[in-house]
């Protein structure tokens, strides 16, 4: 069975944890798209472990964990998580991490371009300055450096001046650091004495788990829209997290792909910037991220905040081909007396359900629902009180996708099947 874990409203909606607790089963988890940028909290056995390169299931020591060749790795990151997940106790050894050769390496000049091309903007993405759009631009241009590249034996100065030189040029124009080539020539061959036993081609083990009917999981990271296609473009990160990008970027075909499992919060939240129809800029917007910890994993930078985006969902449904959703943060927002759900857009005068191309535009039509409900004693969905109960109810008429997993609270164990 091949399951997809994604999100699909502005990311950080719990899909380390949606993950993590589906790995339980699963023999390969596999992240797929995105780099550092993402932040995957994971709490378990009464530890918080926070992931950002490596998959949640890195814990679990009879799970291979696979970096999937979607992924852009920025060596230096992936030392330190490994370093720091190894000193929380957890075993890491090539038998269980597998890192695709096919993954690009986030470059020094990455990060340096990145801050730059945000001083340049005038209307900022507000990106989490880690070299993620500069590394899939190279990607693209067919210019970048895999980590392949690290341990093929081939990589020369030469290659390295190739993808620094445009680089240097506007670099240096504008200010910035530099970088030299044989500084980065040995700072890649640092990278492959501590990465090499990890790096390898990971299709041939994911064909294996398939072939052997093990249980495969995509780890997505980002969601549907931070998509570069599907989101709100500028406002967006530079790959497809969407369910087909995800299965591509695990190498995984779309046929093969059994369940999609959307991950979302019972609100929403943004960190950087872009539209955001629903935020709430008062003191509710406050509430929700004081009681909910809206704060980045990656970055600390609080989250903005606002009621459900019901249109988005229903869009997302169809995009990613949803079969169940995974609602987090259910005890979050009972703790309000009134909740409000967006059902629709008011938009040139009309009232839309569908998300237009000018979203700046749109002004939010709310259904209100009552809150003021506590999960804390709810180990079913038959526990969960009333007002939580119609408050799924709604979501799963309107957006025709079933709810499967209900998230009460950040440990593992807090996770309701229904
Ligand atoms: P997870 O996997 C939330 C946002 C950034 C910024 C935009 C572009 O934890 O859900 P980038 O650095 O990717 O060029 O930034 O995308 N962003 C995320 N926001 N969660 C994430 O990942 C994100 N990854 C990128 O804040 O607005
Ligand atoms: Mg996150």
């Amino acid at each position: 069975m091949i399951k997809e874990i994604v999100g699909i409203q502005w990311g950080d909606e719990g899909k380390g944890r949606a993950s993590h607790y589906e790995s339980k089963n699963a023999e390969v988890v596999v992240r797929s798209t995105g780099g550092n940028n993402a932040g995957h909290t994971v709490v378990a056995n009464g530890k918080k472990y926070a992931m950002h390169l490596l998959p949640s299931s890195i814990i679990r020591d009879e799970v291979k964990s696979i970096i999937g060749p979607g992924v852009v790795v920025d060596p230096d990151v992936l030392i330190s998580e490994i370093e720091t997940i190894r000193k929380a106790g957890v075993k890491i050894n090539p038998q269980k991490l597998f890192i695709s050769g096919k993954a690009h390496v986030i470059m020094p000049h990455h990060k340096e371009l990145d801050l730059l091309y945000e001083e340049m903007k005038e209307n900022k993405i507000g990106t989490t300055k880690r070299g993620i759009g500069p590394c899939y631009s190279e990607k693209s241009d067919r210019t970048g450096i895999r980590m392949y590249d690290l341990i093929s034996g081939k990589l020369t100065t030469q290659k390295i001046e190739e993808t620094l030189e445009k680089a240097n040029i506007l670099l240096k124009q504008r200010g910035h650091k530099t970088f030299d080539k044989k500084e980065v020539y040995d700072l890649c061959m640092k990278w492959k004495e501590q990465l090499q036993d990890y790096i390898c081609d990971t299709q041939p083990i994911i064909m294996q788990a398939y072939k052997n009917k093990e249980d495969i999981i995509i780890e997505g990271a980002q969601a549907l829209y931070l998509d570069i296609d599907h989101g709100d473009y500028p406002f967006v990160t530079s790959s497809n997290p969407n369910a087909s990008g995800s299965a591509s970027g695990a190498g995984i075909g779309p046929t093969l792909v059994d369940e999609v499992v959307g991950v979302m919060k019972s609100y929403c939240s943004r960190v950087g910037e872009g539209p955001f129809p629903t935020e709430l800029e008062n003191e509710m917007g406050d509430k929700i991220r004081e009681i909910g910890h809206e704060y980045g994993t990656t970055t600390g930078r609080p989250r903005r905040c606002g009621w459900l985006d019901l249109v988005m969902i229903k869009n997302a449904a169809f995009v990613n081909g949803l079969t169940s959703l995974c609602i987090n943060h259910m005890d979050t927002i009972g703790k309000l007396d009134e909740i409000k759900v967006c059902v629709g857009y008011k938009y040139n005068n009309k009232e839309i359900d569908y998300i237009p191309m000018n979203r700046e535009k749109c002004e939010p039509v709310y259904k209100t629902f009552k809150g003021n409900w506590d999960t804390s004693n709810s180990k079913k969905y038959e526990d969960l009180p009333e007002n939580a109960k119609e408050y799924i109810k709604f979501i799963e008429q309107y957006t025709g996708v079933k709810v499967k997993y209900i998230g009460i609270g950040a440990d593992e164990k807090d996770t309701i099947i229904k």
